[in-house]
């Protein structure tokens, strides 16, 4: 899979998500289902967009013992979703057990990424409360190469780490990126963002947009735009 951009479909049922990606009639974009939507909508929301010809990435942050991690992984990956991530917190053991468990009996898989340190995560409460006192970015790094280490496919990250992480990790670990805003876009509450084009010139592989495309009057324009942008 090539350089994409990733619609993040973060509606609160079914209904309102189909109805969205009806008006994609040119197109099927890459979408993100997140636990919202699939807690409201199960299993059968993944079906649905598989059905309709969408690439899937399943946005669950899976953390648990590595048997439970393995079991679940090889449900999420009978749905046939294209991507799946976890928590890298969940250590080296749980990501190989994660690969084990997603691995299809005709040797096929999802993508698997990691979940580094939470963008929500300070470093003061990183320090404070996981009692954790490396600063963050080295934190977010190690937590990467322990990702590729493990035989991971990537991992999510801010559009401004995709640099470093690629330099570490090498240029084929997949660096997923939300936090994107057009130039004259809103930015809501995300405070470090980049635009499709400058994502695109830090060798961001996926960038993943919500709002400034499901917010916007024109989604299907705004869309156009993100991939003339980043992919172009
Ligand atoms: O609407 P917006 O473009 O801000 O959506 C970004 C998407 O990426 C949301 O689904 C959000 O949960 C997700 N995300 C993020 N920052 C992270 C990880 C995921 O914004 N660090």
């Amino acid at each position: 899979m090539g350089k994409d951009v990733i619609i993040a479909c973060d509606f609160a049922d079914g209904k309102t998500c189909l109805e969205f990606l009806g008006k994609f009639t040119e197109e099927k974009p890459f979408v993100k289902i997140g636990m919202e939507l699939f807690y409201a909508e199960g299993p059968a929301i993944v079906r649905a967009l598989k059905s309709r010809g969408h690439k899937v990435f399943l946005d669950l942050k899976l953390h648990d013992i590595p048997n439970t991690v393995k079991k679940s992984m090889a449900v999420l990956a009978d749905l046939g979703a294209d991507i799946i991530n976890l928590h890298a917190a969940g250590t080296r053991a749980m990501m190989e057990a994660a690969l084990e468990g997603l691995t299809r009996p005709d040797g096929t898989r999802p993508l698997l990424i990691a979940v580094t340190q939470l963008t929500s995560t300070s470093q003061e409460r990183m320090r404070d409360e996981l009692l954790i006192d490396r600063p963050l970015d080295e934190v977010v790094l190690v937590y990467a190469q322990n990702a590729k280490a493990a035989g991971l496919d990537g991992v999510v990250c801010a559009a401004p780490e995709a640099g470093k992480i690629h330099a570490h990790c090498g240029k084929a670990f997949l660096t997923v990126t939300p936090g994107i805003r057009f130039a004259d876009g809103d930015k809501g509450d995300q405070v470090r963002v980049m635009t499709p084009a400058d994502a695109k010139a830090v060798g961001s592989d996926y960038i993943v947009v919500g709002r400034p495309i499901t917010g916007a009057d024109d989604p299907v324009a705004a869309y156009r735009r993100c991939v003339n942008e980043f992919v172009g």
